[in-house]
């Protein structure tokens, strides 16, 4: 078993450290407290690759792995959670998507201009009364011959206030249940169509997330991915990849505001010794680093079964449970290691806390994932 990382691959974990520390650290706290993220940084992760990463160079790609995805996005999570979720979100449930299942018309349309970060995308499964229960679609696609008429609301959008194109999942056989679903690709702008207010939320606030609804939206035939039936196969398989971006995002949250509270912990003098000395800090800086450890190798290990074509479906969903547990755990601790300068915001590490939480929610809950992990094992 070989653990190293090639030199592309240590090159690009640079390179997203870098852009982390240059272009995301200043004004991080800011874009926190007023829920904004400037469109210029959108368009420097363009530039540099981010958005676009594991998709081919002919469809204007960085034409990576996804172990080089994984890297990148560690280190930019250790920065800045809400950027990193625009790129998880654009990279593998939108670019990846698109390239596998879409027509060669849809990638030439869409998914080049999505994987050079011009435009963005949001994924658009989960409604009011359709969360962790996806099959339970009551958003409709009718289909009206040369066209869908979709009707209904989308509910917690990535990227949705920013995003140009929206990969919809909408029920179009009823009888069929899960068999009747399709996967249609949205424009914004198309009549009916409309965005609603931005959530105002516990953390990642950089990251826009809204509420979407359609009234009468007409979707040309040509929109819908793969054949007639297929969109809930397609969220499944999409979102089974995506889990490992958002592993990633987790590992990275926890990874950052470890290192902080590590620093913190050799500056900071109690008793008259710095507090690193101390027994209960050193031991809590133990546990932390032997688990973030732990999950990154989960996470490293889902990445390798999707690069070697195995099924990642399990891996992927221990890698998300554990990794986003750990991010969880090890930012109190981070808090706890600072005191009162960790509930102030100029350390960080309460941001980080308060971002970690959603990696236990969204791409399937924690919950969610016991139940892909249990029904993976038992079926086996
Ligand atoms: N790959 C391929 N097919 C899969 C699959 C996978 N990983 N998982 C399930 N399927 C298929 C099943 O084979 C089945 O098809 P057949 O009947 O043809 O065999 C079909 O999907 C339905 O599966 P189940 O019978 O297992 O369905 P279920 O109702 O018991 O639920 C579930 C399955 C795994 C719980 C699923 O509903 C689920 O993943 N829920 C969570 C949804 C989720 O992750 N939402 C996140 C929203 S997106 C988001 O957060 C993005 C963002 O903006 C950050």
């Amino acid at each position: 078993m070989d653990f190293s990382l090639s030199e592309e691959q240590l090159m690009i974990q640079q390179a997203a450290k870098d852009f982390a520390q240059s272009e995301l650290m200043p004004g991080v706290i800011e874009r926190d407290d007023s829920q904004t993220f400037p469109d210029e940084l959108v368009r420097k992760m363009g530039e540099l690759g981010f958005m676009g990463m594991m998709v081919n160079e002919k469809y204007g790609g960085s034409g990576l792995d996804t172990q080089a995805y994984v890297l990148a996005m560690e280190e930019l999570s250790k920065v800045d959670a809400s950027a990193s979720v625009m790129v998880s979100v654009n990279n593998s449930l939108v670019c990846w998507g698109l390239e596998t299942y879409g027509s060669e018309e849809q990638k030439q349309k869409y998914l080049t201009r999505l994987a050079s970060g011009e435009i963005i995308g949001a994924f658009c499964l989960s409604e009011p009364e359709a969360g962790s229960d996806a099959t339970s679609q009551k958003t409709t696609a009718i289909d009206k011959g040369d066209h869908y008429l979709l009707n209904g609301t989308k509910n917690w959008i990535t990227n949705g206030g920013r995003a140009e194109v929206f990969l919809v999942i909408a029920q179009t056989h009823a009888d069929k249940g899960h068999h009747g679903i399709n996967a249609l690709i949205v424009e914004k702008g198309t009549p009916g169509f409309e965005i609603g207010p931005k959530e105002n939320k516990l953390g990642i606030r950089g990251s826009d997330t809204h509420s979407l609804l359609f009234n009468d939206v007409i979707v040309p035939k040509e929109n819908r991915i793969g054949a007639d039936g297929f969109g809930f196969k397609f969220a499944m398989k999409t979102l089974a990849g995506g889990r490992i971006g958002i592993a990633a995002q987790a590992l990275g949250i926890a990874a950052g505001a470890y290192e902080l509270a590590l620093q913190y912990s050799k500056q900071r003098k109690a008793f008259g010794t710095e507090i690193s000395n101390h027994q209960a800090i050193a031991f809590k800086l133990a546990d932390m680093h032997t688990k973030i450890q732990a999950a990154r190798l989960l996470v490293y290990q889902a990445a390798s079964d999707k690069d070697n074509g195995n099924d990642y479906t399990l891996s992927g969903a221990m890698a998300k449970l554990y990794a986003s547990d750990v991010a969880m755990e090890t930012t109190v601790e981070a808090v706890q290691i600072h005191g009162g300068n960790g509930f102030v915001k100029d350390y960080h590490v309460e941001r980080l806390m308060r971002d970690a939480k959603i990696t236990q929610i969204y791409e399937g809950t924690s919950e969610i994932q016991k139940i892909v992990i249990s029904r993976s094992i038992i079926k086996d």
